[in-house]
């Protein structure tokens, strides 16, 4: 905010953790958004977008009162209808929302979606951590089949390993409403036994989500959890099937796994297959890229029918930095094909609705029509890498014709203007067919 009270007015500036996403950084929004429509579209899901603003009772008992998303890091407040709503910290929840509120259990099951979509998680700001963020995500809702969980840890796999980057899929099961209270009750003597060890935190967190000690990054607690019990052992017979089964079909599709009993996530509805994504090497010290899992109850728990589901997303903020970090090429945007150029105002005029024709014909077109000088205009045309600029100056208003000028070879012709639309397109035509024009 401003400071008050200054005769200078102070310039505003970004709310803390948030980002301002730049033009110049949109060609990796756009590079991801692509392949995230790839992906679904080879995978069969749909895209979804659910309001940024949901009850806040809706994210309470999804993701759990006691979890740090929604106990410390929830935008959540009380608007002028008195009703308690939050900005939305993930996109499950909305996700499983509409799906309930418009009957999609009557749609042939299972339901696939996906979305590319802001949250907001008050967290502490650092890197790779914002208060508003992005993710796409992709949820199946209502199959059971543990080919579900594999498919979508195989796309959230081949997202990133298609790109070059070195991916690390960390795989675990958190069992479920019949096997999960028992290993808690187990973990939580153990815990009691290294108190002392534990960070603050933790020592809060063993008695109400003993789970979330687990995925304590604080050195301490991590050594005092060394010998602790592992949830693998206490599952039932079916999420143990249900387990061996993705696993099999992980190895299946030849993705890169490894089993880590810390993976219990920092949202309270899930059940059975958990998995985050990681830079190989790099787990334990740094933000994971993505994050799913199975989540059987959360329909019924939402008020609809029990409906299985699973699902995951990754932030998208956090990718684009490893494609920076790891030089990944992005497709640049591709250069206007022509740059219209102008001189004196009555040739701006004619230019303004020869622009409009050009585009009129499906060209990509380039402008400075607010500029005088050709100079200035020809040299934006090839900071652009345009190819071709039709100059309109006083002299062709006169003869009624275009100067088309190559912006590599400094060519020149001189086109009558009513034949201007044919020019280009033979033009451009036999570019693309030769390779270059011949002059
Ligand atoms: P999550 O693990 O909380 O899962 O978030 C998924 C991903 O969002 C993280 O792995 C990370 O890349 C990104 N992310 C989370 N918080 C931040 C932040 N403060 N700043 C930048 N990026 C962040 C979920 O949200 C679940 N809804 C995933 C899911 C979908 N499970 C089933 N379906």
């Amino acid at each position: 905010m401003p400071k008050k009270g200054t005769t200078k007015k102070e310039a505003y500036a970004l709310l803390r953790g948030m980002k301002d996403i730049l033009p110049n950084d949109q060609r990796y929004w756009d590079f991801i958004m692509q392949r995230v429509q790839l992906f679904a579209r080879n995978y069969g899901f749909n895209r979804i977008e659910t309001p940024i603003l949901e009850p806040a009772s809706l994210f309470t008992r999804s993701v759990g009162t006691d979890t740090d998303i929604v106990s410390k890091e929830m935008y959540a407040f009380v608007d002028q209808g008195n009703e308690k709503i939050a900005l939305r910290p993930e996109g499950t929840a909305g996700v499983v929302r509409s799906y309930i509120e418009h009957g999609m259990f009557n749609q042939t099951q299972p339901v696939k979606m996906f979305y590319f979509s802001p949250m907001f998680r008050h967290d502490r700001p650092q890197a790779g951590r914002q208060r508003q963020f992005w993710q796409f995500g992709f949820e199946t809702i209502g199959d059971q089949n543990p080919v579900m969980d594999a498919q979508l840890i195989h796309v959230s796999y081949k997202f990133f390993a298609e790109l070059g980057l070195p991916i690390q899929v960390d795989i675990n099961s958190v069992g479920c409403p019949n096997c999960r209270p028992g290993y808690i009750k187990a973990l939580a003597t153990y815990l009691k036994g290294v108190k002392k060890s534990l960070c603050e935190d933790c020592q809060v967190r063993m008695t109400k989500n003993p789970l979330r000690v687990l995925d304590c990054k604080e050195k301490g607690c991590q050594e005092a959890l060394v010998d602790a019990p592992q949830i693998i052992d206490h599952l039932c017979q079916e999420c143990k099937d249900h387990f061996v089964q993705v696993l099999e079909y992980l190895d299946e599709l030849e993705v890169n796994y490894n089993l880590n009993s810390k993976i219990v996530r920092g949202l309270d509805y899930y059940s059975k297959t958990a998995w985050e994504l990681f830079e190989v090497g790099k787990d334990g010290q740094q933000d994971a890229l993505g994050g799913g899992g199975r989540y059987d109850g959360l329909v019924q728990q939402l008020g609809g029918r029990p409906t299985p589901a699973v699902g995951f997303a990754c932030g998208i903020e956090r990718a684009i930095a490893r494609l920076k970090s790891n030089d990944i090429a992005v497709t640049p945007v591709a250069a206007p094909q022509l740059y219209l150029a102008q001189l004196g105002l009555e040739a701006r005029k004619k230019c303004l609705s020869l622009y409009e024709t050009l585009l009129g014909k499906g060209y990509t077109v380039a402008e400075s029509f607010s500029k005088a000088s050709l100079k200035d205009q020809l040299e934006q045309a090839n900071k652009l890498q345009v190819k071709y600029s039709l100059i309109i100056g006083q002299k062709e208003m006169v003869d009624d014709t275009v100067l088309i000028r190559d912006m590599e070879s400094g060519n020149q012709e001189v086109v009558d203007f009513k034949k201007i639309q044919d020019y280009m397109a033979k033009l451009l035509r036999s570019e693309v067919k030769n390779g270059r024009v011949e002059d």
